[in-house]
């Protein structure tokens, strides 16, 4: 058990099951990409260090680059998306792959697409660790899963409770 600020966290899912399933999606993306040198874009700051033992695991070329969006404060969505660093990249014809940590209502993850789309790209994809199916309000086809949880907030890997938390090696779920 751990806590952050006034939350109690108990473990969820291991540093070892986290790696191993991002060691199949890298393989997973390296045979559907191998023609492709795709563009991994990582969302900040969540994905930050899933993309990092993704791109580890791809055997393939790709380049890397980083968006930043916020739709959350402590542990609500706020309902609307802010951009806080936006493309730097040319994506005109290029095979996108946009890595985030989690999937939740979708509304920042639609808000990506939107954006993506906007540049021409080839072909677009998701590669999210985690999913909340009964949180999703917006329809999207999300190409990579890592492991799809309950509606429970979850910190850890990447993934913060007011900004805390995201160092942990492994998952921890609100308790
Ligand atoms: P969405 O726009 O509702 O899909 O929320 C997506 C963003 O909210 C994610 O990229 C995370 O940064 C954050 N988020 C959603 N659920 C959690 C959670 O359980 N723990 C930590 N952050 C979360
Ligand atoms: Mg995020």
């Amino acid at each position: 058990m751990i806590s952050i600020k006034d939350k109690v966290f108990v473990p969820y899912i291991t540093a070892n099951s986290i790696q191993q399933r991002v060691a199949e999606i890298g393989a997973e993306i390296s045979k559907d990409f191998k023609e492709d040198c795709p563009i991994l874009i990582g969302v900040l700051n969540g994905s930050f260090i899933f993309l990092s033992d993704l791109a580890k695991n791809i055997s393939i070329p790709v380049e890397i680059s980083f968006v930043k969006v916020s739709s959350y404060s402590g542990t609500n969505s706020t309902g609307f998306v802010k951009n806080l660093l936006g493309l730097d990249f040319d994506l005109n014809k290029r095979s996108v792959i946009i890595v985030e940590d989690i999937i939740d209502t979708g509304l920042s993850m639609k808000h990506l697409l939107e954006m993506v789309q906007r540049e021409n790209p080839k072909k677009i994809a998701i590669a999210s660790l985690l999913l909340k199916p009964d949180a999703l309000v917006h329809q999207l086809n999300v190409n990579y899963i890592g492991f799809e949880i309950p509606n429970k907030f979850v910190v850890g890997y990447g993934l913060d409770f007011d900004g805390l938390g995201r160092n942990l090696p492994e998952l921890y779920q609100l308790k």
